[in-house]
């Protein structure tokens, strides 16, 4: 029985057990497409998400990683009402039309107009009255009138306001805009009553993302991360507009969980992603509890310890081509989270089978992240941390890790710093790099082809010893291949 254990024992890989196997090849990295599914519903431009850590994304994040055409997931080690404002604020961040206008009376003083422009960060207002939109007042106007006390709306307003009727396209509202050198386009109803606005500034984002994860409305893309119970934090989120809602529990195939994930799953509208899960098993009894993605990876982050603490965990790429073998057959995508440090591991996983990849460390010292920026030895840092961390635990509500009901915590995860990377857009170029590369050499056309056809070697000690440059003093860093990790 015991000796069976070892007969039987399986053999696990991850990243730098293997390489991919180079293949004839007619594509061109320059062209390859690299769209992928988050979830089942939700499509990316690139197959990267930014991980739900508190070091990691919160809504500047959020928002970049869905501009530059993947998405983020917001952490839940804050209240459900600082979540939510996030979420708020990454969905108003770019809409097509803005459907809940805010307008003011005519007899509206302009003290009030300051602050409702201040505290809500909105450059300009229709004025109506009763319900007919009547005027125009912005910044502008107000500035005119510095310091002057009594004023109302409609002794600083813009009278002949230029607006549109609420069926106009967008071409359309872009040309009156330009033609008037306006910011600003109030959309009206037959009877006069404002019903939407258009603005020049999302125009022009809209032009300077044209590669952003956007929903029908115009507006980013986002996740937020729940725990298996917060059924009711996930209602509230999907109501201030998360796109998705990512369970996020360090070991989903827990019965407890998944009964509440049943009923999660029934109070949503939106796509359910659950994790985190890395056997074939598992994958199973997660895809009956109908949800839309798998987060895969137990123990391969770069801050985990879980598998040095509690003895357990699957090597990452084993983990990734398990589940994604059973996911494949239902249609449910796979998102390889953690472990990734070069962009050749993001090649790597997806070759494994995942459909996308979640970073935390690479992202963690972007200018993006909430973490706090350090310099030590004259280098910039930013700190990053493992959700599991006494740091992250103390400071937070997630019970993710360590939860032992005494007071004391069982850490699984480490506190430290990254080095500093620059911003969003400059990681994930250099990443996109690597990626496209790699599906040159291989063959693949796209990362379907990447998934299925792509085949591995496996590598020894001295194999990887070989992979990393080696017999030179290496003394300018690239920035896709930072000397500090080896
Ligand atoms: P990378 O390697 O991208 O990994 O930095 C990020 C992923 O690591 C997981 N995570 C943890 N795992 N203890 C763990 O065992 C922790 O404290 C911890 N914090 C985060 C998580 O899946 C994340 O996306």
């Amino acid at each position: 029985m015991f000796k069976d254990k070892l007969l039987e024992i399986r053999e696990g890989f991850t990243y730098d057990d293997i390489l991919l196997s180079p293949a004839k090849t007619a594509v061109d990295p320059k062209n390859v497409g690299i769209e992928t599914y988050f979830t089942r519903n939700i499509k990316l431009k690139i197959p990267i998400v930014s991980s739900p850590m508190d070091t990691v994304t919160e809504g500047e994040m959020a928002v970049s990683m869905a501009r530059n055409g993947g998405i983020g997931i917001v952490h839940r080690n804050i209240s459900a009402n600082e979540q939510m404002q996030i979420i708020r604020k990454v969905k108003r961040e770019e809409s097509i039309i803005i459907r809940n206008v805010h307008t003011v009376d005519t007899d509206t003083p302009i003290e009030v107009v300051r602050t409702i422009m201040k505290t809500k960060n909105i450059g300009g207002l229709p004025v109506v009255h009763g319900e007919k939109l009547v005027g125009i007042i912005t910044r502008r106007d107000l500035e005119l009138v510095p310091g002057k006390k009594g004023l109302k709306v409609k002794d600083v307003m813009v009278r002949d306001v230029i607006y549109a009727k609420d069926n106009i396209s967008l071409d359309e509202a872009k040309e009156i805009l330009f033609k008037n050198r306006i910011e600003k386009l109030p959309l009206v109803d037959d009877s006069g009553r404002v019903v939407g606005l258009i603005t020049a500034k999302d125009i022009y984002t809209r032009q300077r993302f044209p590669n952003a994860t956007r929903d029908e409305e115009g507006q980013l893309v986002v996740g937020a991360a729940v725990g298996p119970f917060d059924i009711d934090r996930a209602v509230n989120l999907e109501k201030e507009g998360a796109d998705a809602i990512v369970v996020d529990t360090a070991h989903a195939h827990n019965i407890k969980a998944m009964e509440s994930i049943r009923k999660m799953r029934k109070a949503l509208s939106v796509d359910l992603v659950v994790g985190n899960i890395a056997t074939a098993e598992a994958a199973e009894d997660m895809i009956a509890l109908e949800v839309d993605g798998l987060r895969v990876g137990i123990g391969p982050g770069s801050i985990c310890t879980t598998r040095i603490v509690a003895g357990v965990g699957v090597p990452q790429v084993t983990a990734i081509t398990e589940t994604a073998e059973v996911a494949e057959k239902h249609g449910i995508p796979v998102i390889a989270d953690g472990g990734i440090r070069y962009s050749g591991d993001i090649v790597k996983a997806l070759a494994a089978g995942a459909n996308s990849v979640m970073l935390g460390s690479m992202l963690a010292g972007t200018e993006e992240s909430p973490g706090v920026e350090m310099i030590i030895s004259g280098r910039k840092y930013k700190a990053y941390r493992g959700m599991g961390s006494i740091g992250a635990i103390q400071t937070g509500i997630s019970d993710r890790y360590g939860e032992t009901g005494s007071g004391k915590f069982v850490a699984e995860g480490v506190e430290g710093a990254v080095p500093y990377r620059g911003k969003v857009s400059e990681v994930l170029f250099q990443m996109l790099g690597g990626l496209k590369s790699g599906m040159g050499y291989v063959g693949a056309a796209n990362i379907d082809e990447l998934r299925k056809n792509a085949r591995f070697v496996r590598i020894t000690a001295s194999g990887l010893r070989e992979s990393h440059p080696h017999d030179i003093k290496v003394i300018t860093e690239p920035p896709n291949y930072q000397i500090y990790q080896v």
